[in-house]
């Protein structure tokens, strides 16, 4: 069970130090993760990460989005402590992660790709383990393992054996595993994955919850664009081991190009002088006449749109239609990495690792 070592390393470290009052430098604190430089050489030939420069505002949800095998756990291990980085250095809620393992390991909460529970046991009784390894006083431990498996929404299976729970409900228990100690960052890596659609917005509506209520800052990995899309503040685009581009998630699609207005028209309905009028309306770049479409390449398609549909009802073309289109992630992903983002492969695969571990197989 890989992944239950990780956690257990990280929240056995930071067991003793949960009374250090980090509040007074944490409202001051400019960056609630700092990674400068950081790469990682495996086996001294394989570079996992080559110099990765990252900033994340407190109070955020990050996504760090990326393919399989560009670094994402890898950076993640070195945020969280379990890995030193070859080069460069990264500061966790103000902490160096190599000086000052100890302490961060004490603010942050992690639930690793690979599956950190046990299956032959209650959901309850994984949670009073992970309890007695933060070192939370038995007087305390149940209500607090009430409240978390109530918050995570999981009260009425708690006294079932894991095995029997869904994907998202495992997903949702390892979650509340690491919402015991309150971190004041959560870091999850790919915290849907292999889920189906309902599972993943329930997983998400009780993350969203949960960050609302406490503030937390939350870093999670992804080749979901969706679910960045969806879900994050800002987000981290990753290829080989370099931090590609970053920036919210409107950002990254402006910075792609244009948004598209396809307005669709009576043929012969819109002639070159009504073209040459839209060409020139606020925010417009370019127009193109289709058969029965005019499209309409914009900055901002819903600041060019009134002039346009003026334009097109002076000239007398009938509108039967307008539709919008705007760069996705999918396009971000190729202007920067050169690639597309394929989030198919190994998802299978890792959904495959995860129900082998949950038989215990
Ligand atoms: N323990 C290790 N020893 C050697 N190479 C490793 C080790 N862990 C990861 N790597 C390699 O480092 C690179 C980055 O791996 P990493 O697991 O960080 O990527 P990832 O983005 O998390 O991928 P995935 O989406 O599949 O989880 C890959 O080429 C991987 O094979
Ligand atoms: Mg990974």
């Amino acid at each position: 069970m890989e992944g239950l070592r990780l956690s257990l390393g990280g929240a056995a470290g930071g067991a003793h130090l949960k009374n250090i009052s980090c509040h007074a430098f944490s409202t001051l604190m400019e960056f609630a993760v700092d990674a400068r430089g950081i790469v990682k050489v495996y086996e001294k030939t394989s570079r996992a990460l080559d110099g990765v420069d990252l900033q994340v505002r407190p109070g955020k949800v990050f996504a760090l989005l990326g393919p399989n095998g560009s670094g994402k756990t890898t950076l993640m291990r070195i945020l969280t402590t379990q890995l030193p980085p070859t080069e460069g250095h990264a500061d966790v809620m103000g902490h160096d992660t190599v000086r000052e393992s100890g302490a961060i390991r004490g603010l942050v909460g992690y639930v690793p790709q690979e599956m950190s529970v046990w299956t032959d046991l209650s959901g309850y009784e994984n949670m009073l383990i992970y309890a007695k390894i933060y070192g939370i006083p038995s007087e305390a431990r149940r209500r607090l393992i009430d409240d978390s498996l109530e918050g995570i929404g999981l009260s009425d299976a708690k006294d079932r054996l894991v095995r029997s729970y869904s994907g998202g409900m495992i997903r949702r228990l390892e979650i509340a595993t690491a919402l015991l100690i309150s971190p004041k960052i959560l870091f999850l890596d790919e915290p849907t994955i292999g889920l189906d659609p309902v599972a993943r917005k329930a997983v998400w509506d009780k993350l969203t919850s949960f960050k609302k209520d406490f503030g937390t800052t939350v870093f999670f990995n992804t080749h979901y664009m969706d679910e960045a899309d969806l879900y994050a503040d800002e987000i981290g685009i990753i290829s080989r081991g370099r931090i590609i581009t970053t920036g919210t998630v409107a950002e990254l699609k402006r910075s792609v190009g244009g948004e598209v207005l396809v307005l669709e028209t009576e043929s012969n309905g819109v002639d070159a002088a009504t073209l040459e009028m839209v060409r020139g309306v606020a925010s417009v770049r370019d127009v193109a006449l289709g058969e029965s479409e005019l499209a309409v390449i914009a900055d901002d398609a819903e600041t060019a749109l009134p002039g346009v549909m003026r334009i097109l009802g002076n000239s007398g073309a009938m509108v039967r239609k307008v539709s919008m289109s705007a760069p996705t992630l999918d396009d971000v992903f190729l202007k920067y990495a050169g690639t597309r983002l394929e989030s198919g492969g190994r998802l299978s695969d890792v959904s495959r690792v995860r129900k082998t571990i949950r038989r215990g197989g």
